[in-house]
């Protein structure tokens, strides 16, 4: 595996990939990795000649200063991981590379990205979704890869990725892959190093609660659904959840009846402590 720290060292190793013929996954991390971003690397080694693994912790994303200066980093055994899952380069570039004018500077340039950035993180975590379309719409016109592959951990980022995609005009196939968990349910996520034994333990309560939220879902409506959901998870010690939302999963606008749309899903967000933790889970699929 190659490590690639420059913008100029990215476009040489592409050039040199496309001469050859071949086809480029994408995969854009900010590193801390697990099994769930691992998945992703596997699922693009499968499908693709060459894949790219970025780790970079984006500051432009992050709305809260303490959250970006909590972030883990442990860019050796991130290295260590992708070179075993096959990853062929490793994108980890400096903030002044890619933020030359410095990561506060005015991007210059507004997204457009729909309805789907207004809700949820995009209420809770104004500028978010424009820090996230800013790094990976850059790192699209870099690499220019046949396909990029996020996680469904982040049902929203997909869909606002999908709406820049189309208002930028970027050629790029979007690979959603499904959410990882750990064997006691708790999704896969760098943030679940920052808490402590404590809070690990009780942590888990979040996917419990959602999943039997989908039994209960069957015979009651959507608001006894919600109500459930958000009773069960802020009755457990040091948990509050910021926001449970029960959304058409296309438009991410929220439904008031389970008949509103074929592929409803709920997600959520719960501090625990002072992590902030995000899950998801599907009540209606197209298949049903
Ligand atoms: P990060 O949180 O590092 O996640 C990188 C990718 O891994 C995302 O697509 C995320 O959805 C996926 N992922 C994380 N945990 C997962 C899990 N348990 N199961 C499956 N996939 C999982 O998301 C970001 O970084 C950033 O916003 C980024 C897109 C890199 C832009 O900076």
């Amino acid at each position: 595996m190659i490590i690639l720290r420059t913008v100029n060292d990215v476009r040489q190793y592409v050039s040199t990939q496309r001469g050859r013929g071949a086809s480029i996954g994408l995969v854009p991390t900010m590193g801390a990795l697990h099994e769930g971003h691992l998945s992703l690397v596997e699922k693009a080694v499968a499908g693709n000649d060459v894949v790219i693994v970025s780790v970079f912790v984006n500051p432009t994303q992050f709305n809260n200063p303490d959250d970006l200066a909590s972030y883990p980093r442990k860019e050796e055994d991130d290295f260590r991981l992708l070179a075993g899952a096959g990853a062929s380069a490793v994108f980890a570039p400096s903030v002044e590379e890619i933020y030359p004018g410095g990561p506060s500077a005015q991007p210059g340039h507004i997204f457009e990205l729909g309805r789907a950035a207004e809700v949820m993180e995009g209420k809770y975590r104004p500028g978010h979704f424009q820090g996230v379309a800013q790094i990976v719409s850059l790192l699209f016109r870099l690499v220019e890869p046949d396909r990029a592959y996020f996680g469904e951990k982040d049902f929203q980022q997909i869909a606002v990725i999908r709406n820049m995609v189309a208002s930028e005009g970027i050629k790029v196939e979007i690979v959603a892959c499904p959410i990882k968990r750990a064997n006691d349910g708790l999704a896969l996520s760098s943030r679940n190093a920052l808490l402590s034994p404590a809070q690990r333990a009780l942590a888990p309560s979040i996917h419990a609660a959602l999943a039997e939220s989908v039994a209960f879902s069957k015979e009651h409506s959507v608001r006894e659904t919600h109500a459930m959901v958000v009773e069960k998870i802020n009755a457990v010690d040091e948990m509050e959840v910021e926001y449970f939302e029960i959304v058409d999963a296309r438009t991410l606008a929220a439904v008031e009846e389970w008949e509103e749309s074929p592929w409803i899903v709920g997600c959520i967000t719960v501090y625990c402590g002072k992590v902030r933790l995000i899950d998801n889970i599907a009540y209606r699929l197209p298949k049903d």
